[in-house]
């Protein structure tokens, strides 16, 4: 959560620095700000609120200057107010921080009892205060002994008024990015923010801190000694950031849908059969293996459980899906035969890439199927499938679900046919079927406005139950979770059979039920599970492929999308269900692409 950037270079440093913010708002939007050193005099400028807020507040009078570094926040110590936006500064010193510093009260204790005060009520504010006391005018050396003192994640980006030409950075556990430019340099908390200047980025490693001019980049290891780093070519694909038309991004990243899961696809199939290149786990390695566990937070825990489902059905092999947050602090018997698999689009969740730590350290085999290339995520895990969704900006998920779901569907295939779990010819036909989806993706586009009629008919509703059953029970946590995230509407996913057991008793006449039957397997079940909400007054609304309607038109309302195989059908579904939870928030009139209260990528704890 947060966004950092900074820049030293030929242009003005404002400029620069809000162009960065704006396209790192996604990961927080609580406040922004900026400083800004004019040979040396620092101006700093905040805003409570969005980015916009702080481009308004600067319009006319903008800070003049070259070097500059900028922060938007998601607040986690002290409220979202102008005091708590960073840059928070000493008299040397303006920092913005990513991260969390963990035992900030120990050293704000201490400092305090060095009469050293504080004016906000941040975490943030010990690191310029430290670096200030630690400062004899050479800040690498002040850099060296304050980060010594700091436990916790971090991301900084540091100004001296002794410096006007040099921006300092440091790195652990938050992510950090150095793009070179032709004199100039920036640095950012992911691609995004870079991409528009520069084609070459430094990653920097957890312990790393890096000097840099307009010319020059400096990077030191833990022990300040200097290191060679090597430069990476940006990913074009994250380039095409604006909206193209669309009102917001979600609706953009739905329909881009079509092409993501294609790509992501194309990458991992070949004439119908699935290759992972340097797959690092033997046939032999596969058929031992007693356990997959499956981890992610929010929608890619849900995206896990579909997955559960299907390793266990198609791979035969006992599967959990398991909240990282939860992985992390469980005594799960771990071993060199279970295979743990972190879903994240952002790979810089930190619940996630501390429960793959973990399973890495209990000596498990670990695959990571991540959209951020060069994350913490795909790096720590021992083999990374990327999924190629591109940039999702939008906090709501929804490209990046449905690749990381074909994406687990190929992984699932591939160690299926290795346990004699299904044939080729299966194999085949699902890898094509997959491969099909796209064109179906279309034909569902042609529903958006019976979708949307229907988002306009349930739009004041205070409540929405979401059930189903196996894949349908993850397709239902994620229907509620969309819905609940950009519209506000307290919504449930709840396994069909359940709600009898206690949470039936919240159904009254007019209460919204959705039901989801993907597969005639289980279809009579839930038939019977809808009926008896509908027998109590629910107002029920059926997601279904088109060849079952006909049997569930006792329903009044029934959303249908183009049939294919089990497997997949759930993968159609869920494109309902995200234009339904976008159509609900855009009838509201709600902030859909930053909903309140979210960040996108959430790299605390
Ligand atoms: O970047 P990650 O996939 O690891 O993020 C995990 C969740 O924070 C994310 O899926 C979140 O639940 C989404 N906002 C849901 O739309």
């Amino acid at each position: 959560m947060c966004g950092i950037v900074g820049y030293i270079g030929k242009s003005e440093a404002t400029g620069m620095l809000i162009e960065g913010l704006k396209s790192l708002e996604y990961r927080g939007y609580d406040s922004g700000g900026v400083a800004v050193s004019d040979n040396g005099r620092l101006q700093v400028v905040k805003a409570k609120g969005e980015i916009k807020n702080l481009r308004s507040k600067l319009r006319g009078n903008e800070p003049a200057g070259h070097l500059g570094i900028g922060h938007t926040r998601w607040a986690t110590h002290g409220a979202a107010n102008e005091i708590n936006a960073h840059p928070h500064c000493s008299p040397h010193f303006a920092v913005v921080h990513n991260g969390i510093i963990e035992n900030y009260k120990e050293i704000k204790e201490s400092l305090a009892m060095n009469s050293i005060t504080f004016e906000s009520e941040t975490d943030t504010e010990v690191i310029p205060k430290l670096l200030e006391l630690n400062y004899e005018g050479d800040v690498l050396d002040a850099l060296k002994k304050t980060i010594k003192l700091l436990q916790g994640s971090y991301a900084l980006g540091i100004i001296c008024t002794d410096e006007p030409e040099t921006l300092y950075c440091a790195k652990k556990a938050s992510p950090l990015i150095i793009g070179l430019g032709q004199g100039e340099n920036f640095i950012a908390s992911d691609i995004n923010a870079l991409s528009a200047h520069t084609s070459e980025a430094v990653y920097l490693d957890d312990g790393e801190t890096a000097k840099i001019t307009a010319h020059e980049i400096t990077v030191y290891d833990r022990a300040f000694s200097r290191v060679e780093k090597e430069i990476k070519k940006i990913n074009a694909a994250a380039e095409k950031t604006g909206k193209a038309g669309f009102r917001h991004y979600m609706l953009k990243e739905i329909y881009e849908q079509t092409a993501a899961v294609q790509k992501t696809l194309l990458s991992i199939t070949k004439d119908g059969e699935v290759c992972f290149e340097n797959f690092p786990y033997s046939d032999s390695d596969i058929k031992q293996l007693e356990r997959v566990y499956i981890i992610g937070c929010g929608s890619a825990y849900n995206v896990s459980l579909i997955a559960k489902y299907n390793f266990e059905k198609i791979a035969g092999i006992a599967a959990f899906a398991q909240y990282a947050g939860e992985f992390r602090y469980e005594d799960t018997p771990l071993n060199g035969r279970c295979l743990v698999i972190a879903v994240s689009q952002s790979g810089e969740t930190a619940d996630t890439l501390a429960a793959l730590k973990k399973a890495k350290g209990a000596g498990t085999k670990t695959i990571s199927i991540v959209n951020v290339s060069e994350s913490s995520i795909s790096k720590m895990s021992s083999y990374n499938i990327q999924t190629l969704a591109g940039a999702e900006i939008s906090v709501a998920t929804t490209k990046a679900f449905s690749c990381q779901l074909a994406a687990l569907n190929m992984l699932c295939l591939y160690i299926a046919l290795r346990r004699g779990g299904c044939t080729e010819v299966f194999s085949e036909i699902a890898v094509n079927m997959s491969l099909m989806l796209p064109k179906k993706y279309e034909q569902i586009f042609q529903l958006e406005n019976q979708i949307k009629e229907l988002a306009y008919e349930i739009k004041n509703m205070d409540s929405c139950f979401f059930l189903g059953r196996n894949t349908d029970y993850a397709a239902a946590l994620e229907g509620a979770l969309k819905l609940k995230e950009i519209s506000y509407i307290n919504c449930v996913g709840y396994p069909a059979s359940e709600l009898k057991h206690g949470t039936i008793s919240l159904i009254e006449k007019g209460t919204v039920c959705i039901g989801l039957v993907s597969s005639e397997d289980i279809l009579n079940k839930t038939v019977s599970n809808l009926a008896e909400v509908a027998a109590r007054g629910a107002e029920v609304i059926v997601f279904a492929p088109r060849s079952m309607a006909q049997s569930l038109a006792r329903f009044g309302k029934v959303i249908s999308y183009p049939d294919s195989i089990p497997l997949l059908n759930v993968q159609l579904e869920i494109i309902e269900l995200q234009l339904l939870a976008y159509h609900v928030a855009n009838e509201k009139g709600l902030p859909i692409d930053k909903p309140r209260n979210l960040a996108k990528s959430v790299t605390v704890e």
